[in-house]
């Protein structure tokens, strides 16, 4: 990794699932008596070749069967926070997935405590501030949605925002508009992944009527020049993941990948992991990759980390505690 991929930064796209690493889903599933589909480490791996998103999907829950206590949730967010931390993370807003773990029987709080025991010491132990955002799995529905949410809110979860993914085409956001709607009403930060693999009117629906703070992936946007206009004019942030855009067949090549032109034409674009376990890197890769393969200087970069600080859901004097270091950063 090149000493640029290092510079302080935020992560607002990270599915903490996503984090879990082959050799982790042997070491939980021994521990845990789960038995696996794969025969070792190596025949796992051999699976990360994916074809789209939903390809991806199915074995992205099914290894996570092997998360069952509180402490399987605490060790992977730790050994996220370690890894990110170690590749320039100040700050980061980690995704999880309530209803992927109730479905297997699993409690709330289980999930929820475990990930929070271990975001709750990443200021001490990484020097990272950190927040717990749930999403939505969009193809259970609007009403498994509202259910969830019920829950989190009974269960106090500490989460500072809601998101929405999985399965994303012939699930449009407006499918959940009562569940954000509610959302907003209680404070909580708004965002949602549209236009990875679904249209640009997704995008559009996220933003009119989830009334969205920021875009999860969003790279289909640039099929529309209004849409673009509308980002641009509204500095609405893109959280964009270059090596699961590879992976995932959603751009051809790195070479390929549109984010010059977007941060070109003024999009308030931000460089995060999505699932770094399975997509061959976390964000200092990710940082490294787009540097290599669209040939981005250490200025694109720092533009890069500087939106993510300015997307962060952080109070003013922390963002300028981060934009300073930042600026004082070399490389
Ligand atoms: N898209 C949709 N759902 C997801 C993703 C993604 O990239 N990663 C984990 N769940
Ligand atoms: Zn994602």
């Amino acid at each position: 990794m090149s000493g640029a991929a290092v510079i302080p930064k935020a992560e607002l796209h990270i599915h903490i699932e996503g984090t879990l690493e082959a050799e982790m889903v042997f070491d939980m599933a021994s521990r845990n008596r789960v038995s696996l589909p794969f025969a070792d480490v190596e025949d796992l791996r051999a699976r990360y070749a994916f074809s789209d998103l939903g390809s991806f999907l199915e074995l992205y829950y099914s290894c996570m069967a092997v998360l069952r206590r509180e402490e399987d949730f605490a060790d992977l967010a730790n050994a996220y926070l370690a890894r990110a931390s170690s590749e320039g993370v100040r700050h980061a807003e980690i995704f999880f997935d309530p209803q992927a773990h109730m479905a297997r029987g699993v409690p709330l709080g289980v999930v929820v405590d475990g990930l929070s025991a271990a975001l709750g010491a990443s200021a001490s132990r990484y020097g990272m501030s950190s927040g717990l955002i749930a999403c939505f799995l969009r193809d259970l529905g609007p009403q498994a949605a509202m259910d969830t949410f019920d829950q989190l809110l009974a269960h106090s979860s500490p989460i500072i925002g809601i998101g929405l993914d999985s399965a994303e085409v012939g699930y449009p956001p407006a499918m959940f508009t009562d569940v954000y709607a509610r959302a907003r009403a209680v404070g909580l930060h708004c965002v949602a992944h549209a236009g990875e693999e679904g249209p640009p009117e997704y995008v559009r629906q996220a933003l009119d009527v989830l009334h969205v703070e920021r875009i999860d992936h969003g790279v289909r946007s640039l099929e529309d020049p209004a849409l673009v206009a509308r980002l641009v004019d509204d500095q609405i942030p893109l959280t964009v993941c270059p090596l699961s855009n590879v992976r995932l067949k959603v751009v051809g090549r790195m070479e390929d990948h549109p984010i010059a032109g977007m941060l070109d034409a003024g999009i308030a674009v931000t460089v995060n992991s999505d699932d770094p376990a399975y997509f061959g890197g976390y964000v200092g890769e990710n940082y490294s990759a787009v540097a290599d393969g669209v040939g981005f200087d250490g200025e694109s970069l720092r533009k890069l980390a500087r939106n993510s600080f300015d997307a962060a859901f952080i109070d003013h004097s922390l963002r300028q505690r981060y934009v300073d270091e930042l600026d004082g950063a070399v490389g």
